[in-house]
């Protein structure tokens, strides 16, 4: 995958997953988004892309990632297209292949894509012509590398060295390219102790082989935990029944206050969105001190526009 997303200087080509980078760059996308977060906060653009065109090609809905690539992109004053798929002809069945020619033919430098096919973003990249860069939105089950970015970005705020930290993830794993992209980068960044925490059913086997900890109950998992990673559960991409109710998943890993009181005193609650209040977490944590969901939300801002610099630079 490497060869593919780094060019022979080193310097990223395309952005398709964490998995595979080093610690240079995982650490220069983060001090980069620095520099651009006092950027933003003096309401400025910068004109480091101005006369290049960027197309969001997403099929799959986005919320916070499509509004916050498109307010990146801007901000580095960037032409940009949001694609619309509902209403393209990839519904008169043109493949994806003749959909990235078509859009090639208007010279654009840079696709941002979210696909519901892990791989789609990588087949992309292998197909753009030397001058494209592709960026990976999301892919399946496969990788959201720029949401993980833009969580160690959130947790490097609030904690300044990343070896002393226990990080949990709980919830749906083995549906979830957050959690795939998220252990990668924790593990880049050397975190002291990874651990997941979920239902036998939504825990892939893999995990012990990756050295990461698991557990199968909150009150254990969550014991001394300095950021706890909430995930969504993926039911659309469940194959079958993995789960006995959403009422039995919120009492049993659902995040309440009771749950959570075995963590540390300073422990940040995040998720990535969107969230289903009573099923993965309760109103009271969501929207409590705790909580940097929101911040997690406007740092996608500062993140994609290092990302996007840095593919172009
Ligand atoms: N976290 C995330 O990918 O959210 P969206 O689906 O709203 O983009």
């Amino acid at each position: 995958m490497n060869s593919i997303q780094i060019n022979s200087g080193g310097k990223l080509r395309h952005f398709l997953t964490i998995q595979g980078l080093n610690k240079d760059i995982i650490l220069q996308i983060l001090d980069t988004a620095d520099h651009f977060t006092s950027t933003l906060q003096n309401n400025s653009k910068t004109p480091l892309l101005e006369g290049k065109t960027i197309i969001n090609l997403f099929f799959e809905n986005s919320t916070r990632t499509l509004s916050t690539f498109e307010l990146a992109a801007k901000c580095l004053s960037a032409d940009v297209i949001n694609f619309n798929i509902r209403t393209s002809s990839t519904q008169k069945g043109e493949s994806l292949l003749d959909t990235l020619s078509s859009l090639n033919a208007m010279r654009c430098n840079m696709f941002i894509v979210r696909h519901p096919d892990s791989g789609a973003a990588y087949f992309l990249a292998y197909h753009a012509p030397r001058h494209v860069n592709v960026i990976n939105a999301g892919d399946g089950c496969h990788a959201h590398p720029s949401q993980a970015m833009l969580d160690m970005f959130t947790i490097r705020r609030y904690k300044t060295d990343f070896s002393d930290l226990i990080v949990a993830i709980v919830g749906d794993i083995l549906h979830s390219r957050v959690a795939r992209s998220e252990i990668q980068a924790l593990k880049i960044l050397g975190v002291r102790e990874i651990r997941v925490i979920g239902p036998r059913t939504l825990l892939p086997q893999s995990m012990d082989a990756l050295g990461i900890n698991i557990f199968y109950d909150m009150e254990s998992g969550l014991r001394d935990v300095d950021v706890v990673i909430m995930l969504r559960l993926q039911q659309e991409r469940m194959q079958s029944a993995l789960l006995p109710s959403l009422q039995e998943y919120f009492r049993l890993y659902g995040l309440t206050e009771e749950k959570l009181a075995v963590a540390k005193p300073d422990v940040i609650v995040m998720h990535p969105g969107p969230i289903n209040r009573g099923v993965e977490i309760e109103s009271t944590i969501a929207d409590g001190p705790r909580s940097v969901i929101l911040e997690q939300v406007s740092h996608g801002i500062p993140i994609r526009m290092a990302i996007i610099a840095m593919t172009q630079g």
